[in-house]
């Protein structure tokens, strides 16, 4: 029987061992042709048929500016599976999921192609019994947004009718500053309601990022220590050892602020700052998170606390890497920042005088992206100064990827007669731990949205307080140059001594 205290009768009682499955439904994505859809989002339908979580009434609509046939997107679609699904190949699974995959040839601004895809969704209705479901994920470039959402209001595809539900999933970036993200808020709220309005934020797919939840809130043993009174500092890192490829058009006037910054590491932040939600569901998150976000404060002393860098070429793993000015279509005077820190303050009770350092870049070492606890020193140490030379600070160092884990960092006693105490590691490795392997984040997002749960996504008052904490660095920033670094280092001298300022140092992971 469960102590007193440890069950709640309100909350749902799920048997764990059924997998949830979606109603019958279509997903429609628009831009099916594209990097993203081709990469992560057909790979992870097929994943979920594998794994047997997507309803028998399942339809893949594909929507793309292409003289296609159905024939012409299951191609696609499956040479996509095969490269980048997760979970190993049946051609009974490729069938069954082929069978209901269709393709609607159009631009945007097409309103015959618009009239087909609506009239396409209403004969899923009798072939697989959809009853008006549907899912439409903007996989498109975010200037093409306005066109498609008014497309979606004049021939009706956003509503539901009395039947089934509509939703839209919307990518990032989701604007470029306060006034845009507003703007482009404003104009998908007018289309579809807020409760079906699904931005991605793929970080918070991941399961280290969701386990940052769970250590957190279902274990005694860190929620005490989580705070001023213990933490000393908290650097949150995501590192790309990759340059900027071929997004050029969408990176450049972008930079590393806006791709990462605003959206990943404020998320990390806000998950790793916020107080308890009273449940875990998508409102309670909300809430917390949101306080969280605007509670963040910039230091009064930009110069000081806000770095920005741009890659020159270098050496990575062995290979000369160019550098961000010479790579494809980037103006050779661009001064787009490819690397981002900043310290952030949290004015609360809880974090207030704790810095949080925050940075990103591209051509880094390594790709890395994790957050570092660091706790204060003991305020005593009964043992002579000489044994505890080597004794750095307890850490506590949550790896988003790779290596999915977490690393406690304490002081132990070296085996022999004197009293030295040195810092040693503890590690929990996902993969060891568990059998099961982790999902990707597309695919635990993908369904989350069929099945109309909100938890893991952002919602607009978050996306704008991010944006609130962005403008103003963004403003100190304009009309100056981004500092360079060689590829294959880990950013800016800047930025080190920004840490140095402090008396800290990066983490090197
Ligand atoms: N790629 C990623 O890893 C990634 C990561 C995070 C977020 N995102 C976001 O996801 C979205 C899609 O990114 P992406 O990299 O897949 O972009 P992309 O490779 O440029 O693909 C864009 C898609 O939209 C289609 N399209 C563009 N204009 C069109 C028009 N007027 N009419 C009909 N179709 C049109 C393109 O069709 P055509 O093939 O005919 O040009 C293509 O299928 C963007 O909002 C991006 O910011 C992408």
């Amino acid at each position: 029987m469960a102590a007193a205290g440890y069950t709640n009768p309100l909350r749902d009682a799920r048997d764990r061992r059924i997998p949830r499955v979606p109603d019958p439904c279509a997903l429609v994505v628009f831009g099916v042709t594209g990097d993203l859809a081709r990469k992560k989002l057909l790979p992870a339908v097929y994943d979920l048929a594998n794994r047997g979580l997507l309803p028998p009434g399942f339809a893949l609509l594909g929507f793309s500016r292409r003289d296609w046939g159905d024939a012409d997107f299951s191609q696609l679609a499956m040479e996509s599976a095969q490269k980048g699904a997760r979970t190993p190949w049946r051609d009974g699974v490729w069938e069954r999921l082929a069978a209901s995959i269709r393709f609607v040839p159009g631009a945007f601004d097409d309103d015959e192609a618009f009239d087909t895809l609506q009239q396409t969704l209403i004969e899923l209705e009798d072939s697989h019994g959809i009853h008006g479901n549907a899912a439409f994920y903007l996989s498109i470039p975010p200037p093409a947004f306005p066109t498609v959402l008014k497309q979606m209001q004049r021939t009706g595809l956003a509503d539901s009718g009395d039947r089934g539900w509509r939703r839209v999933v919307v990518e990032k970036p989701f604007g470029h500053d306060l006034a845009s993200s507003r703007d482009l808020n404003q104009l998908v709220d007018s289309v579809f309601t807020a409760d079906d309005v699904f931005r991605i934020d793929h970080y918070l797919g991941k399961e280290t990022v969701q386990n940052l939840l769970a250590m957190r809130f279902a274990n005694t043993l860190f929620e005490p220590i989580w705070n001023a009174n213990f933490v000393d500092s908290v650097q949150i890192t995501m590192a790309e050892d990759v340059g900027i490829g071929s997004r050029a058009g969408f990176y450049d006037g972008a930079g590393a602020a806006r791709d990462v910054l605003q959206n990943h590491l404020l998320q990390l932040l806000a998950l790793t700052a916020m107080e308890e939600p009273v449940s875990f569901d998508a409102d309670s998150l909300r809430i917390e998170k949101v306080k969280v976000l605007g509670a963040i404060s910039l230091p009064s002393d930009l110069h000081a606390y806000a770095v920005r860098g741009q890659y020159e070429a270098g050496w990575l793993a062995g290979e000369r890497a160019i550098g961000y000015l010479e790579e494809s279509d980037v103006p050779a005077d661009s001064t787009t920042e490819t690397y981002a820190a900043v310290r952030l303050g949290v004015e609360t009770r809880r974090w207030g005088g704790v810095p949080f350092y925050l940075r990103t870049g591209k051509r880094l070492p390594r790709r890395v992206t994790e957050i570092a606890v660091t706790f204060k020193r003991a305020p005593h140490l009964p043992f002579p100064v000489t044994d505890t030379q080597e004794l750095g600070r307890n850490q506590l160092v949550v790896r988003v990827q790779p290596d999915e884990g977490v690393t406690m960092r304490f002081g132990s006693k070296v085996p022999g007669t004197a009293m030295e105490v040195r810092d040693v590691s503890m590690d929990f490795l996902y993969g060891e731990a568990f059998t099961e392997s982790s999902p990707e984040a597309y695919e635990r997002l993908i369904l989350d949205v069929l099945l109309g749960d909100a938890t893991l996504f952002p919602r607009n008052l978050e996306v704008e307080a991010s944006w609130r904490v962005l403008d103003p660095l963004e403003a100190f920033w304009v009309g100056s140059q981004p500092e360079r670094y060689r590829a294959g280092t880990w950013g800016p001298a800047g930025s080190d001594a920004m840490l140095r300022r402090d008396g800290r140092a990066w983490r090197r992971p």
